[in-house]
C-alpha cells in the first residue's frame, strides 16, 4: 500500500492541493492519503506551525503531497518548509521548466548554503553565515549529474568571483561532471539570470546552492507563463516531497482564480517517484489538452476559475486512462 501525506497549507495551498489529490486518486484508486495540518493557519490557532510528531507523520509516508504556506509575521519564526527539508534531509529541490522552446531543470541545493539557519542578531547588524559542505556538494552535484546524464549537459550557477563557499561548489560539481562525462559550464549566476530569458534554449541542467536556485526558479517561471505552471520534487535517500514552486499567494486565495497546474504537475512528479510514469505522463497530456482547447486561469490570460480548470483536467486524465 501507498501511503501519501497531504499538506495543503494556507492560502491558495487549500484550492489547488485537493484538485492534484483528486486527480491522483482518480488515477491511481490504490493510494491512501492522510491529511497533515502544517503552517499558518495552524500556528494561528495553535500557536504551533509544525512540531516533532508532524515531522513523524510525515516521515511515515511514501511521498507527501504539499501545497504551500504562508510566513506568520513572527521575528522568532524559522520556515516551517525549510525545517521540514532539514528534517526529512531532502537534499535535492528538482524544479522542471517546460514549455515551447524550454527543457530546463533547475537543481538546487536544499539544506544548506544561504538557508543553513546559522545566523543571529547584534545591536547593529545581523549576520547569516553560508554553508557549503563537500559533502552537501557532492551528493547534490551527482544528483545533477545523473540527471544530465540522460539529457545534453550541466550548468553551474554560481559567484565563486566572489564567494569562496563557491569556489568549492563549482570544484566539486565540475569534478563530478568529468567523472559522469557530462559536458559542463559554470556561469555566474547573475548573468546567467539574464540569459536564461534571453536565451534558454541554452540550458539544460542547472545544478546551484540553496538561495540561487530559488531565485532562479521563480524568474525562470517568466518563460512558461509564469508560477502557477512550476512543479517541484524534494528527494532525499528515504523521503520525497511534491510541491509547486510558489507560495501562498494571500493577495489572490479564496477566489478561486489560482492556476492549479503547478500542483497537478507535481502530483505528476510523485507518480513518477512512486514507479507509476505512465499515470504521470496521462496527467501531463491532460494538462496539455485542456491548455490545447484554450482553457486558462487568469494568469495565464483566461477566465476559468481554479476548480473549472482541475475539473477539466481531471476530465482529460479519465479520458487517458481509458
Ligand atoms: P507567491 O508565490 O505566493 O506569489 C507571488 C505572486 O504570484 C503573487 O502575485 C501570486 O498571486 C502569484 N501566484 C503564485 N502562485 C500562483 C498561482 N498558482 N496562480 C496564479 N497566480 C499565482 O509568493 P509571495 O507573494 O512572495 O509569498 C506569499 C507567501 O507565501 C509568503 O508568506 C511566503 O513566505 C510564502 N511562500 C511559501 C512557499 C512555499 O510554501 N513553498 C513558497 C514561496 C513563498
Ligand atoms: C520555495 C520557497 C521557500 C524557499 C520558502 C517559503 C522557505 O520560496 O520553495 O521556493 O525559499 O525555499
Ligand atoms: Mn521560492
Amino acid at each position: 500500500m501507498t501511503e501519501v501525506a497531504v499538506v495543503e497549507g494556507d492560502g491558495i495551498g487549500h484550492e489547488v492541493v485537493p484538485i492534484a489529490r483528486e486527480i491522483l486518486a482518480a488515477l491511481r484508486p490504490d493510494l491512501e492519503f492522510f491529511d497533515v495540518e502544517v503552517g499558518y493557519g495552524r500556528w494561528e490557532r495553535t500557536g504551533s506551525a509544525c512540531d516533532e510528531e508532524t515531522i513523524a507523520d510525515l516521515k511515515s509516508a511514501d511521498a507527501i503531497l504539499f501545497g504551500a504556506i504562508t510566513t506568520p509575521p513572527d521575528p522568532g519564526y524559522r520556515s516551517v518548509l525549510l525545517q521540514i527539508r532539514r528534517a526529512l534531509d531532502l537534499y535535492a529541490n528538482v524544479r522542471p521548466i517546460r514549455g515551447e522552446g524550454v527543457d530546463i531543470v533547475i537543481v538546487r541545493e536544499n539544506t544548506e548554503g544561504l538557508y543553513s539557519g546559522i545566523e543571529w542578531t547584534e545591536p547593529d547588524r545581523a549576520c547569516t553565515v553560508r554553508v557549503v559542505s563537500r559533502r552537501g556538494s557532492e551528493r547534490i552535484a551527482r544528483y545533477a549529474c545523473n540527471l544530465a546524464k540522460s539529457r545534453r549537459h550541466l550548468t553551474i550557477g554560481n559567484k565563486a568571483n566572489v564567494l569562496k563557499s563557491d569556489c568549492l561548489f563549482v570544484d566539486i560539481c565540475t569534478r563530478e561532471a568529468a567523472r559522469a562525462g557530462v559536458p559542463c559550464t559554470a556561469r555566474f549566476i547573475d548573468a546567467l539570470s539574464l540569459d536564461i530569458l534571453m536565451h534558454p534554449e541554452r540550458y539544460d541542467v542547472v545544478v546551484t546552492t540553496n538561495i540561487f536556485g530559488d531565485i532562479l526558479s521563480d524568474t525562470a517561471a517568466y518563460l512558461v507563463g509564469g508560477l502557477g505552471m512550476l512543479p517541484s520534487a524534494n528527494i532525499g535517500e528515504r523521503h520525497a516531497l511534491f510541491e509547486p514552486v510558489h507560495g501562498s499567494a494571500p493577495d489572490i486565495a479564496g477566489q478561486d482564480t489560482a492556476n492549479p497546474i503547478a500542483a497537478i504537475r507535481s502530483a505528476a512528479m510523485l507518480l513518477a517517484h512512486i514507479g507509476d510514469p505512465e499515470s504521470a505522463a496521462v496527467i501531463e497530456a491532460a494538462v496539455d489538452r485542456v491548455l490545447d482547447a484554450g482553457i486558462r486561469t487568469r494568469d495565464l490570460g483566461g477566465n476559468a476559475g481554479t476548480r473549472e480548470f482541475g475539473a477539466a483536467v481531471l476530465r482529460e486524465v479519465l479520458r487517458g486512462k481509458a
